[in-house]
């Protein structure tokens, strides 16, 4: 296979349309940013360099390029004038032999399929200069490929420069571009920005090295949801739903069930194993990992989270969280970072779980806070207990063994440690420690104040009920 020497990716425009702080290229579809899709797409060509050229939004788009590509080279142009500008900038300083492709940092749905078939026709037919091309039923605002008698391209024209007839034509220019080293820098050295936006247009290049006498050609791609560039929020949105429907279809046909593919979103750093099932509005996010027979959702969003086999997570959000096998979570828990459940325990209805290891079998099953905290195995945490972790100041941790029985609504203030089977009063404030074995009861002893009711309350329907029930008046 041939490889192109250079790649170009195009990345320093404004992105005005997007009405954003951040940079267009920036903006995330599934858990990557549209840049981070067009370099994952280019990467398994194996150029030899790669040089992505930035300008809007320099710093932070170097730094995630940083990031994402560290042995890219980043070429600053400070002004944009122009596609062809860019690739001029981009030139100066690459390899002078070879080939190089161009592209986009706004296409984010290109494949890397689709790039290495396009490179393949290059080099099959001695082209020096191939574009990327594709019929759309409403071309509007892309270049439109002009074909001579042959069929063969002669030139691209802009949106702005057409004529009538060279606006109907539907075969646009996608702004993928293999070209011939020497043949593209002779060519952008002619470039002038005789055109309606004053700039220096790449798609001149392609007319320019034709009338040199050499090969260019028009590469037309079947699946046009390929190409699509963004420009403004209502694109990036139809682009997420596309990429959402490619990542579902891949997991369905490696034998996930998803209920409802249309509500499912998962980024495409998951990975979950065959025969999980995910029930509706669930998101999965980042590089959450989901094991065989797990049943998600539905409405759970899991962010970072490794799910072990068999364990069912239903209408909950959980975050940089470890989920073990055949554990129960939900409905209505939140799991935040740090949450470590170990096998078949449970996190159940309004229960927060933070920092925290939940020990294998234990449970939290009602109402809870649970935060900084080590809980042992088979130990159950009555409903509405709260772990007290922060005194205004600090957080301290709590521990508690195996075997233990915390009685609903103990308030756990840390530091403090419940030995080992271990019991804590319902309704208990416990400030100091519970040895092994013991109960700690830590709450005012109840008084009965006999007939209060009837002669505090009188005439009141408790009064009348009180009264029907043999109740009378005295202490
Ligand atoms: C361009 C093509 C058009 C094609 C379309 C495909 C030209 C003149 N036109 O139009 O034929 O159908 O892409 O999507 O090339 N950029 C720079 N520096 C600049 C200008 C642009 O880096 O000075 C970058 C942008 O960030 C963007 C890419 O080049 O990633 C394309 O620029 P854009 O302004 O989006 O061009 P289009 O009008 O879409
Ligand atoms: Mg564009």
């Amino acid at each position: 296979m041939n490889n192109p020497d250079v790649v170009i990716v195009l990345a320093a425009g404004e992105g005005t349309r997007m009405k954003s702080s951040v940079s267009k290229v920036l903006h995330p579809i599934a858990g990557r940013t549209i840049l981070g899709h067009v370099l994952e797409a280019v990467k398994p060509l194996q150029a030899k360099e790669l040089r992505v050229v930035i300008g809007a939004h320099k710093e932070a788009v170097q730094e995630h390029l940083t990031q994402i590509a560290p042995t890219a080279t980043s070429v600053y142009q400070a002004e944009r004038n122009g596609t062809g500008h860019a690739v001029q900038l981009a030139l100066a300083g690459a390899a002078t032999t070879g080939s190089v492709l161009i592209l986009a940092g706004d296409t984010p749905l290109l494949s890397a399929q689709t790039l290495k078939e396009f490179v393949a026709i290059h080099y099959a037919n001695n082209s020096s200069a191939s574009v990327l091309t594709a019929d759309l039923p409403d071309p509007f605002g892309y270049g439109r490929i002009v074909r001579d008698d042959e069929g063969a391209i002669s030139r691209i024209v802009e949106e702005r420069d057409a004529t009538e007839d060279e606006k109907a034509i539907s075969e646009i220019n996608a702004g993928v571009y293999l070209f011939d080293n020497s043949a593209l820098r002779e060519a952008c050295a002619k470039l002038s920005k005789d055109n309606s936006q004053g700039e220096l247009y790449l798609t001149d290049v392609i007319a320019l090295i034709k009338e040199a006498g050499k090969v260019a050609l028009a590469v037309r791609t079947n699946d046009y949801n390929e190409i699509l560039g963004i420009n403004d929020r209502s694109q990036l949105a139809e682009c997420t739903m596309i990429m959402r429907d490619i990542i579902n279809d891949r997991i369905m046909k490696s034998g996930v069930t998803i209920i409802d593919p249309t509500t499912t979103w998962i980024d495409v750093d998951a990975t979950i194993a065959n025969d999980v099932t995910i029930h509706p509005g669930s998101v999965i996010s980042g590089s959450t990992s989901i094991e065989s027979g797990a049943v998600i959702g539905p409405r759970t969003t899991l962010n970072n989270v490794i799910v072990k086999a068999g364990a069912k997570v239903i209408e909950s959000t959980c975050s940089d969280s470890e989920i073990g096998a055949e554990a129960n979570v939900g409905p209505y828990s939140f799991l935040r970072p740090g949450t470590k459940l170990a096998a078949k325990a449970k996190a159940g209805a309004y229960v927060e779980i933070k920092n925290s290891t939940i020990g294998e079998g234990s449970k939290v099953p009602h109402l809870s806070y649970v935060g900084d905290a080590t809980i042992g195995s088979g130990t159950n945490i009555g409903a509405a207990t709260i772990f007290v972790n922060y005194d205004g100041v600090e957080k301290h941790q709590t521990t508690v063994g195996n075997e233990v029985r915390i009685g609903s609504d103990t308030m756990l203030v840390a530091p403090v440690t419940i030995g080992d089977g271990a019991y804590t009063a319902a309704g208990s404030i416990i400030t100091e420690d519970v040895p092994a074995g013991s109960i700690g009861v830590a709450r005012a002893k109840q008084r009965n104040v006999l007939g209060w009711v009837l002669r505090k309350r009188a005439g009141s329907s408790s009064a009348e009920a009180a009264k029907r029930a043999g109740a009378t008046e005295r202490e």
